[in-house]
């Protein structure tokens, strides 16, 4: 089997990916190793930044979005039992971001893609890819059992951080620049009301907190916890109890309890593999590069890299120029090492390393409390969290 683009990873970076190409007329096949279920119900992303939503729209799978979607404002910082609000369309001159769940946005593409447009296929696992500096790279997977191939006159790895598609790149061209930090997220959804209009995080000598939410019923709730915790050792009460105790604010402020009916522990890394293209192979989204999840940039990233590539593969099938492929990996890689410094900002102001001194505290909150007095350092914080404009 051959076609024109190849895409490795049924995530949200294959799967826009391949509404973007099918709308511009490009035929690609789309090869994802799980299968559909596990795919739409994996619990990761909530926050759209603009250029996100922008590119959902032109891609045509934005009505749900549209209808359903939070529109948000802004968000709420917590330190020292004191709160101090970050309003971002008058810092940003208009941009916002949106609540609406990865497992929404994958929903919605996959329906999209199996109703009218190129071949995605469940259960396919790439083992390999081949002949990177060829005119014809080789994807060799598993379907049903057989071994199977498919040439391509390029291939896209949107297979995530454990993906393949990287070690097509050969290892003395690759390079892979990581952060591993001390302390892990514990994520929870309960199914109750959001206790406020707009997402909150909170430093606390407890640590890091976060909450957010999924739709005026349902909310979601990050704890700062050490690596290797597991979620069987907290038990719901021990869970809402730590929750209240790091979001304490001066006021009549309360969090509302309810069922939790998902618990999962993520562990916290930056990593960016450049460059992000090698001949006919490209990279785009967490199999290229994956940051801490404290700035909410994953998924946007992922995005901003399909966006970029979409436009670079339309223009050399219409025109015959590789020139926005040659200065793809470089204008991605941009955008990203601006959001692994934004993800890292984030997280070192708000998290407690287990480390932590006196001393790295009382830096931390001068930190926050400077972007609660400095209308620059909100508008720093702000115009990070909203995305920058796409190139
Ligand atoms: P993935 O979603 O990882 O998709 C890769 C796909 O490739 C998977 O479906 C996988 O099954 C498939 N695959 C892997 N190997 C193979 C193979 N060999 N053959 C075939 N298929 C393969 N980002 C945000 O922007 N905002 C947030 O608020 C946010 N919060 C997060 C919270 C948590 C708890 C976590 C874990 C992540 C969060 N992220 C957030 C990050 C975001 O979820 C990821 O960046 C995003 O999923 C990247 O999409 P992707 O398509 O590049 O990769
Ligand atoms: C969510 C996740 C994040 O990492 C973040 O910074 C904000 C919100 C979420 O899952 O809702």
């Amino acid at each position: 089997m051959h076609t024109t683009v190849g895409i490795i990873g049924g995530g949200p970076a294959g799967l826009l990916l391949a509404r973007l190409l099918y709308r511009a007329g490009i035929d690609c096949v789309v090869l994802e190793s799980q299968d559909r279920t596990y795919v739409e119900q994996r619990q990761r992303a909530g926050i759209l930044e603009q250029a996100t939503v922008d590119a959902l729209r032109e891609a045509g799978a934005a009505r749900r979005l549209d209808a359903e979607g939070l529109v948000h404002d802004g968000i709420e910082l917590r330190w020292d039992g004191r709160a101090h609000r970050i309003d971002f369309p008058s810092l940003t001159g208009g941009r916002r971001v949106w609540v609406y769940a990865q497992t929404e946005v994958v929903k919605d593409l996959i329906a999209l893609q199996l109703a009218d447009g190129s071949p995605l296929h469940f259960g396919a696992r790439v083992t390999a890819v081949e002949g990177a500096d060829t005119d014809r790279p080789t994807v060799h997977y598993t379907h049903e059992g057989r071994n199977a191939e498919l040439t391509c006159d390029y291939v896209v790895g949107c297979d995530g951080f454990h993906g393949v598609t990287r070690t097509a790149v050969p290892a003395d061209v690759r390079r892979t620049y990581e952060r591993t930090y001390p302390y892990s997220w514990f994520g929870i959804l309960a199914d109750v009301p959001p206790s406020c209009d707009e997402l909150v995080y909170a430093h606390s000598p407890r640590g890091f907190a976060l909450h957010s939410m999924r739709s005026p019923e349902v909310s979601r709730l990050y704890l700062q916890v050490p690596n290797g915790t597991d979620p069987a050792d907290w038990p719901d009460t021990r869970i809402w109890d730590e929750l209240d105790a790091r979001f304490a604010v001066e006021g009549d402020w309360k969090l509302r309890r309810g069922p939790i009916t998902s618990k999962s522990v993520v562990p916290i890394r930056s990593s960016v593999t450049e460059p992000m293209r090698y001949g006919r192979v490209l990279l785009a989204g967490d199999a290229a590069h994956i940051v801490p999840p404290t700035g909410a940039k994953g998924l946007n990233l992922a995005a901003a890299d399909v966006v970029v590539l979409a436009r670079a593969l339309v223009r050399k099938q219409r025109t015959g120029s590789a020139d926005l492929l040659d200065s793809y990996s470089d204008t991605c890689l941009r955008r990203v090492w601006r959001a692994e410094h934004f993800s890292y900002f984030m997280t070192t102001t708000l998290h407690t390393d287990p480390e932590q001194t006196g001393f790295d505290t009382r830096l931390q909150i001068s930190q926050l409390d400077r972007i609660a007095a400095s209308p620059h350092a909100e508008a720093e914080l702000a115009q990070n969290y909203t995305g920058l404009p796409l190139p």
